[in-house]
């Protein structure tokens, strides 16, 4: 069955609490896309997914790397933001692929700019404002890609 879950958060702790239940959750091997616009809150919800694998630094998005690593939690972490990547296929130059060889979970910021290159299964996770409910709603939809 294929899941698709919507849910709503009214501040950022609240979609830090969505991820860390998700992140309960998370295999070994697993890749977890976030797609939404500038600052809508896909490193907030990176956080919270790292908080819900064990993992207690700071979280920040990953900048002139592409990718951060997190070793300290349940599972590891790399945590990708594909932003500056100039080309879909500069993703392979990252390591991306022994990344996800490693064991751990891939979470990508961004990865609207590489859905063609992603394997699947993968979980998209989208975050939408709607002003109409204030300026901390946020619409956070869930779905499994087969
Ligand atoms: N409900 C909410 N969930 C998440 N963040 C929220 C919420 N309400 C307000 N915010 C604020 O929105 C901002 C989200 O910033 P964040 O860096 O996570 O965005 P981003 O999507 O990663 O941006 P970028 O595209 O630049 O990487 C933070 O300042 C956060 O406090
Ligand atoms: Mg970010």
């Amino acid at each position: 069955m294929i899941m698709e879950k919507k849910l709503e958060s009214a501040s950022p702790d609240e979609t830090e609490s969505i991820a860390i239940e998700l992140a309960k959750e998370a295999k070994a091997g697993s890749i977890y896309t976030l797609s939404g616009d500038l600052g809508v809150g896909k490193t907030v919800f990176a956080r919270g997914f790292a908080r819900g694998l064990g993992i207690m630094s700071p979280v920040t998005s990953p900048t002139f790397t592409l990718v951060n690593e997190y070793r300290k939690g349940r599972l590891p972490l790399y945590h990708f933001d594909v932003y500056r990547l100039g080309e879909a296929e500069e993703l392979y130059d990252t390591g991306f692929e022994d990344y996800l060889e490693n064991g751990g979970v891939v979470l990508i910021e961004w990865a609207e700019r590489i859905e063609e290159l992603l394997p699947r299964p993968y979980f998209y996770i989208s975050i939408e404002k709607d002003l109409s409910r204030g300026e901390d709603f946020r619409l956070i939809t869930l779905k499994e890609m087969q």
